[in-house]
C-alpha cells in the first residue's frame, strides 16, 4: 500500500466532555462497535473496580476518575483508528491541551439534560483555537433531555459554532423512540437492551411507515415532522468544508449506555472526518503527511504505566513519512541521532511491538529519560515542530523534602515528574533564593505529583502554599542590574524556569497591571518565548 493510501485510512481523534456526560461510556462503546473489545463492562461494575481498558493508574481507580490519557488503537471497516482519551476531571490539566495537539478531530459529548457545561466549553475553546473539526454527540436520550432545538441554540450561542443535525431525537426519557437519520432519511427505532454489554439490535424504517407512526403515537409524530421541517428550513446545510474548518459541528443524538446511535456516529464520523493533515514547523514551513521523510513529535510521557515494567513511555504522533522500528532519527532535544528500537502500540496496559507506523499513528517509545515532551524526532533535521503549548500556571506551591536523608529518590522523582510535565518548576531568586516553586493550572496536578512521588519513588514531599496567583515570562532582554527585588511590586518574586528563562510571580492581577504600567521596559508574556 502506498504512503498516501496508508494516510487516507487513518483517523486520529479524542473525545471531550464535562465529567459524567458519558465520555468513558462512549469510548467503550466505540471500542465495542469498532471490534476492539467484544463485551462492554457496565459502568456500574467499573465504578467499583475501574477496570475500563483506559484506566491504569491506581490513583485513578481510587478516585474513580481518569487522570492520565490513553491511546486506543483499533481497526474498523478499513480504517486504522487512534482514539486518544483526554483526562476527564473537572480540574483542568495541561495534559489535556497536549493531547489535543496530537489529534485531527474531536467528538464532543454533551449530556442532553445538562447542555453545555463548564468543562465542555473550556475544551471546546482549545479545539476551536486549533480549528479542529468537532463532531457532537448529545447523550442520554433515554432520560428526559432539554428541548433538542434549544440544545442546538445553546451550542450555537454558548460555543459560537454552527450546527448541522445529522440525526434527530425521536422523543426522550420514557418517550424515547429512536432517531431519524436526516442523511439517509431513515428512522432507527430504539430497543432497550439490558446493560448495553453487546451491540444493540437495530430496526430501520421509513418515517412514512405506519408502524413508525404508531410507535411515535399521535402526539409525538406531528411534533417530530414539524421539527424536521424547521431543521430543513432554518438549519445549516451540510457543508463538509465548513465542518473541516471547525465552523459547523455535525450533531448526533443517542444513548451511549444503551449503545444507541453509536454505530451511526462512528460510521459518519469516519466518513466525514479528515485523514491526517499537514503540520507547520517552528519556522512556519508546511510539512505534508506524504512527505517521504519521517517526522513526529512527543506529546506525552508516562512513567511507570505498568508497575510490572517500571519504565516510561513517550507517546509520539507521526506527522510525515513512514516510521519503522529500529530506524535512526535525529532527536532535536539532544541534537543526537537515536535508534528507535522499542516501539509499541498500546491498549490500556497491554502493549505490542510495533514494526511500522504512518502519519496519524501514535507510537509508544520506551524512553530511558532522554525524550521530553515537545521533542521532534525526524529523518530531516530541518524539521522542528513546536506544537506543545506551555501555559502560565495559576496555582503555586513551594516544594520541600521533609526527609533530607532520602535526598536521591526525592530528586530523581521530581526530575522524572517534571520531565513528564506533571507540574512545572521554577527556581526562586532574591528573598526566596534556594526554594523550588511548583506551578500548575489545576489543583489535581499537585495531588498527582505528591501521590506519584510517594508511590513510585517512595518519597514524601511538603507543599507550602504561596500568595502568588499569576506568573509571567519576561520576554525581552532586561539588563541584569534591573532584575532585583526592589524593581518588583510588594509581594512579587523573580525566578527562572528550567530553561533559565526569567519569570515574575505576582500576588494579584492588580499588582501585575500596576507593574506593567510603571515598568514599560519589561515585556511580559503568558507563554515563554
Ligand atoms: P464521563 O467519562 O464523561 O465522566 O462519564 P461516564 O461514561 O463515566 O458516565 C457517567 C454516568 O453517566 C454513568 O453513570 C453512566 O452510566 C451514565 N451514562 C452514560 N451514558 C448514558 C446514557 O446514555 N444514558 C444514561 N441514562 N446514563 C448514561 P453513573 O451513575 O456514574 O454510574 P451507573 O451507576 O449509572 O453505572
Amino acid at each position: 500500500m502506498s504512503l498516501i493510501e496508508e494516510i487516507n485510512k487513518r483517523r486520529t481523534f479524542a473525545i471531550i466532555s464535562h465529567p459524567d456526560a458519558g465520555k468513558t461510556t462512549l469510548t467503550e462503546k466505540l471500542l465495542l462497535y469498532g471490534g476492539a473489545i467484544h463485551e462492554a463492562g457496565s459502568v456500574t461494575a467499573r465504578k467499583n473496580q475501574r477496570k475500563s481498558t483506559s484506566d491504569w493508574m491506581e490513583l485513578e481507580r481510587k478516585r474513580g476518575i481518569s487522570i492520565t490519557s490513553t491511546v486506543l488503537q483499533f481497526q474498523y471497516n478499513g480504517y486504522n483508528i487512534n482514539l486518544l482519551d483526554t483526562p476527564g476531571h473537572e480540574d483542568f490539566s495541561e495534559d489535556t491541551y497536549r493531547i489535543l495537539t496530537a489529534v485531527d478531530a474531536v467528538i464532543m459529548v454533551i449530556d442532553g439534560a445538562k447542555g453545555i457545561e463548564a468543562q465542555t466549553k473550556k475544551l471546546f475553546q482549545v479545539c476551536s483555537q486549533r480549528n479542529i473539526p468537532i463532531f457532537t454527540f448529545i447523550n442520554k436520550l433515554d432520560r428526559p433531555i432539554k428541548e433538542p432545538l434549544s440544545l442546538l441554540d445553546e451550542i450555537e450561542k454558548v460555543l459560537g459554532i454552527g450546527t448541522f443535525c445529522v440525526n434527530w431525537a425521536l422523543g426522550s426519557g420514557t418517550d424515547f423512540r429512536g432517531i431519524y437519520d436526516r442523511l439517509s432519511k431513515q428512522v432507527y427505532l430504539f430497543e432497550k437492551v439490558s446493560g448495553g454489554i453487546y451491540k444493540a439490535p437495530v430496526s430501520i424504517h421509513s418515517i412514512e411507515d405506519e408502524f413508525v407512526k404508531n410507535i411515535l403515537g399521535e402526539n409525538l409524530y406531528p411534533i417530530i415532522l414539524e421539527e424536521l421541517q424547521i431543521l430543513d428550513i432554518a438549519g445549516e446545510n451540510f457543508n463538509i468544508a465548513e465542518v473541516e474548518k471547525g465552523k459547523i459541528t455535525p450533531v448526533f443524538f443517542g444513548s451511549a449506555y444503551n449503545n444507541f446511535g453509536v454505530q451511526l456516529l462512528l460510521d459518519y464520523f469516519l466518513k466525514y472526518s479528515l485523514p491526517p493533515g499537514p503540520h507547520y514547523t517552528e519556522k512556519g514551513k508546511l510539512i505534508n503527511p506524504d512527505y517521504e521523510k519521517f517526522s513526529g513529535f512527543i506529546f506525552k510521557i508516562q512513567a511507570n504505566m505498568d508497575p510490572k515494567h517500571r519504565d516510561r513511555i513517550a507517546f509520539l504522533r507521526v506527522c510525515s513519512g513512514k516510521f519503522t522500528r529500529n530506524m535512526i532519527v535525529n532527536h532535536f532535544g539532544s541534537g543526537k541521532k537515536i535508534r528507535l528500537s522499542s516501539a509499541h502500540s498500546v491498549l490500556g496496559q497491554q502493549r505490542e511491538t510495533l514494526e511500522e507506523a504512518y502519519p496519524g499513528d501514535i507510537v509508544g517509545l520506551i524512553s530511558n529519560g532522554n525524550l521530553s515532551i515537545g521533542d521532534t524526532l525526524t529523518e530531516d533535521n530541518e524539521i522542528i515542530y513546536n506544537e506543545i503549548p506551555q501555559f502560565a500556571p495559576e496555582i503555586f506551591f513551594i516544594v520541600s523534602n521533609p526527609n533530607p536523608s532520602n535526598y536521591k529518590p526525592f530528586k530523581d522523582g521530581i526530575e522524572q515528574l517534571l520531565q513528564e510535565g506533571v507540574v512545572q518548576a521554577f527556581e526562586l531568586m532574591f528573598n526566596y533564593e534556594g526554594n523550588t516553586l511548583l506551578g500548575a493550572v489545576g489543583q489535581l496536578q499537585f495531588e498527582v505529583f505528591q501521590y506519584r512521588l510517594k508511590n513510585e519513588y517512595n518519597s514524601e514531599s511538603t507543599l507550602t502554599p504561596t500568595n502568588w496567583s499569576l506568573l509571567r515570562w519576561i520576554i525581552n532582554d532586561v539588563k541584569e542590574e534591573k532584575l532585583n527585588q526592589k524593581s518588583l511590586p510588594i509581594g512579587a518574586a523573580l525566578g527562572k524556569d528550567r530553561k533559565g528563562r526569567f519569570v515574575i510571580l505576582f500576588p494579584s492581577k492588580w499588582s501585575l497591571d500596576n507593574f506593567l504600567e510603571k515598568k514599560s521596559d519589561f515585556k511580559l508574556s503568558e507563554v515563554p518565548k
